[in-house]
């Protein structure tokens, strides 16, 4: 058994009072918004697995394609003895890279779902020995201060989760991901891709209405933990193909005229019928944009890979 530990940076008590000012800010402005990274407790994680598993949802499978094809490639470009991954969930599709990086010294997941790191990180410290397994508890879009490990690094940031960050939002992440890159240092960004509108928003709203009720998800998790009266049958899920924008949104509307109470916060919110809540925006791209965003930010593409079908695409870039 190889050591794990695990090291929180993130307060107990700070993911309750983002909620709260995430909830107050989105449902008193115009439009109504909520932040997707509050989809995820633990039956919204369980939805988000089925999600992956689905006919229409094709992302996942994309990537682990590319993984299991680019791997060997990836470990003797970066020759990384530290893999830090940023939202590492199950780290399911890490094991490729895992297995693949030989000379691997340490693996840092980083996830706010500590039962997710526990798991994921003990089954990885048990199944490879001689691996230093560092999980950290964080919120990856704020500050990171990673563990004092071995170079060359490696931060993994999979799944296609840098589109759910607005533009503004995307630039800082991705500064703040590089500063965290020594000299020779890699990023390995997932990026879904540019693609036919059908395709596109049948891998949001598909037919057995998983991603419907993991959209819902975020009204139970709003009642739980703010006490409110959301009724998600009152809400009819949408997923609509922004082409301006080039990404999907998934938004909750409002089936009737109603007013939901949010006790925490001291709020009552009225809905118009037919009026929408912007729930996610799940952004897709074009090589020439990962790269001028890449480059932004002060690293360069060095290498491009994409799935057989060019569905996704996995970059590498160094500082
Ligand atoms: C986990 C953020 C990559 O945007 O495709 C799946 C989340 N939302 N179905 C995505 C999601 C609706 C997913 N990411």
């Amino acid at each position: 058994m190889s050591p794990f530990h695990l090291t929180r940076t993130l307060p107990e008590d700070a993911t309750d009072a983002a909620l709260r000012a995430d909830v107050h800010r989105g449902l008193t402005g115009h439009p109504k918004t909520l932040p997707p990274k509050w989809f995820y407790d633990a039956h919204g994680s369980d939805l988000f697995e089925q999600i992956t598993e689905l006919p229409e949802y094709y992302p996942t499978r994309a990537e682990r394609e590319i993984l299991v094809d680019r791997s060997g490639d990836i470990a003797a470009a970066t020759r990384a003895r530290t893999l830090v991954e940023l939202g590492s969930g199950s780290s399911e599709k890490t094991r490729h890279l895992i297995d693949a990086l030989t000379g691997l010294h340490t693996y840092v997941p980083v996830d706010v779902s500590e039962s997710a790191l526990t798991q994921a990180g003990q089954a990885l410290a048990a199944e490879r020995p001689g691996l230093d397994v560092h999980a950290l508890i964080a919120d990856f879009t704020a500050e990171l201060t990673l563990p004092d490990t071995p170079g060359p690094r490696l931060v993994a940031f999979l799944g296609g989760t840098i589109g759910n960050l607005l533009p503004a939002e995307r630039a800082a992440f991705l500064a703040s991901v590089r500063a965290l890159l020594a000299p020779g240092d890699a990023l390995l960004l997932g990026t879904d891709l540019v693609k036919d509108e059908e395709v596109l928003v049948r891998a949001y709203d598909d037919a057995a209405g998983v991603t419907a009720a993991f959209n819902k998800n975020v009204l139970t998790v709003i009642n739980r933990e703010l006490g409110a009266d959301f009724e998600p049958a009152a809400f009819d899920h949408v997923a609509l193909w922004d082409d301006g924008h080039e990404w999907i949104e998934m938004r909750l509307r409002s089936r009737t005229a109603q007013t939901v109470k949010v006790p925490a916060l001291d709020l009552a919110v009225d809905f118009a019928a037919g009026e929408e809540l912007r729930t996610e925006v799940s952004a897709k791209f074009r090589q020439e944009g990962v790269r001028a965003e890449l480059f932004a930010a002060g690293l360069d593409l060095a290498h491009w890979w994409t799935d057989g079908a060019g569905r996704f695409a996995l970059s590498l870039s160094v500082a």
